[in-house]
């Protein structure tokens, strides 16, 4: 199987699809991430992938501070409390610790999925909470096999919850997670996942 970098697979049709939905407001980020999104005065929220920022605008006030970040420049027009940084999600990182990191239904077009993981818990405040849309059969080792209990057992041993059935991933900070997993390469020929649109299999080794 042949395996793309990360700029190839940012230019890949599957990550730039205009089918997929980029504009869930808060009611359903909420749904999709099982998590009440009442932001206290003073909270910093980081949306990943956070597609045209809808939801993101609905709960923008000018006592917290949201950033959404995505590759497209495609979002709603920022106000009081809410910026937006075009960029892709794998090199970014925000200035200040923050308080709550949301990632709804990105991760399944990202190349270095762990990494990404990773890296967004530890960028949470003491207390914070980093919460996604994730779907560890979209992780995979160079031959297209799933690393099925070896996966689940090692994001477990660094402090992440995941909820199998929901397909979601948390983890509350501070921490430094760091998976035993080397990044190989992404396929972006992977087909359906379980959400019904084409997604991106992330492909390791242990
Ligand atoms: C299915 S949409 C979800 C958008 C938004 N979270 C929502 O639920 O309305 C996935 C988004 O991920 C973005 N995306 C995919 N790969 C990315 C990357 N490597 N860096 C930043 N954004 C990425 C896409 O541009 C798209 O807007």
């Amino acid at each position: 199987m042949s395996l793309l970098d990360d700029e190839a697979l940012w230019r890949s049709s599957v990550v730039a699809n205009c089918a997929m939905n980029r504009e869930r407001g808060l009611a359903s980020y909420s749904r999709e991430l099982g998590i009440e999104l009442a932001l206290k005065s003073g909270m910093r929220w980081v949306d990943l992938c956070c597609g045209t920022g809808k939801a993101l605008a609905e709960a923008a006030r000018e006592d917290v501070t949201i950033i959404g970040v995505d590759l497209v420049d495609h979002h709603v027009a920022a106000r009081p409390g809410l910026s937006f940084v075009v960029a892709p999600v794998d090199e970014w990182e925000p200035d200040a610790l923050v308080d709550l990191v949301t990632c709804v239904h990105g991760l399944h077009y990202v190349g270095d999925k762990l990494g990404l993981l990773e890296r967004a818990a530890s960028w949470l405040a003491p207390g914070g909470r980093l919460v996604a849309n994730f779907d560890v059969a979209g992780v995979r080792r160079a031959d297209g096999t799933p690393f099925g209990r070896a996966l689940t057992k090692a994001l477990r041993d660094n402090g992440f919850v995941y909820d199998n059935r929901n397909r979601r991933i948390s983890f509350t900070g501070e921490g430094q997670p760091q998976l035993p997993f080397t990044y190989l390469g992404a396929d972006d020929k992977a087909g359906p996942n379980y959400t019904g649109q084409p997604a991106v299999h992330s492909c390791y080794e242990l």
